[in-house]
């Protein structure tokens, strides 16, 4: 299985902190943020990890992960040279995995215990993809699941809605056959001229092929001055050490 960490984008949302610096690259308790993914990818036994950032920062990024030698895995890295969404930023990572499932993990998304067990039941999974579910108070902000609970089977994903349907976040860690290089393909820009992460899945979902796990760590992403300083308070607290999944 192969490990890929999205960190591009312009951190908009953290501007100044982000005037001269990639948000992936903030600190995060004791670490620079992007570790958090890393360290998600390696406790679920992958080591070869593709990073997809802007070139403006991309000299950083390297400059702080090297070749993966320091933490025992190899790093591949690409330039996205245009912010066109999640979905878009993904379709670069096309050569690198081959045939192979992925674990796709947003740079700023931050997770205290180990993803390791929905890495191991969707290496069995035999087709489509999986996304990991947490319950929020704010979902008009993520791309939210419908669900029918009972038949433990998802109704829809939507990006950002107005009325959502349920509380539970699709959080930034989607695993996937490799297949979902031509679902990107099938998916059209939203009303944002972006490709969608959402589409993908809900796509996924429309098929009967889409799994769900409620994600039974802590979890925030990182990309605003609030979500940040959580996202601080989350990883201080443990010394950036993420536990081993219940
Ligand atoms: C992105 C995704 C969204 C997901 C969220 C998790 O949103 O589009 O579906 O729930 O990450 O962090 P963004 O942070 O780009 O607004």
């Amino acid at each position: 299985m192969k490990g890929i960490i999205l960190a591009g984008g312009t951190g908009t949302r953290l501007y100044p902190l982000t005037k001269v610096t990639n948000k992936h690259l903030l600190p995060v308790g004791k670490e620079p943020m992007i570790l958090n993914p890393v360290r998600q990818l390696l406790s679920a036994g992958i080591k070869d990890i593709l990073v997809i950032t802007s070139k403006d920062h991309m000299g950083a990024v390297v400059q702080l992960l090297g070749s993966g030698a320091e933490y025992g895995c190899h790093f591949t890295f690409k330039v996205q040279d245009t912010a066109g969404g999640i979905a878009d930023a993904l379709l670069l990572a096309k050569g690198f995995v081959h045939d192979e499932k992925m674990v796709v993990i947003l740079g700023d998304n931050i997770l205290t215990s180990s993803i390791s067990p929905y890495a191991v039941a969707f290496s069995e999974q035999k087709e489509g993809a999986m996304v990991l579910l947490k319950a929020v108070g704010d979902p008009e902000r993520y791309g939210i699941a419908a669900l029918d609970e009972h038949k433990k089977m998802l109704l829809c994903i939507e990006e950002k809605p107005c009325q959502p349907k349920s509380c539970y976040a699709v959080i930034g860690v989607y695993l996937y056959n490799p297949d979902v290089f031509d679902v990107i393909r099938g998916v059209s820009p939203s009303h944002r001229g972006e490709l969608e992460i959402s589409s993908v899945n809900d796509w996924y979902v429309k098929q009967g092929l889409m799994k769900y796990e409620y994600y039974s760590g802590d979890w925030t992403d990182a990309g605003t001055f609030e979500s940040l300083v959580y996202a601080n308070e989350l990883m201080l607290s443990r010394d950036n050490i993420i536990e081993n999944s219940s």
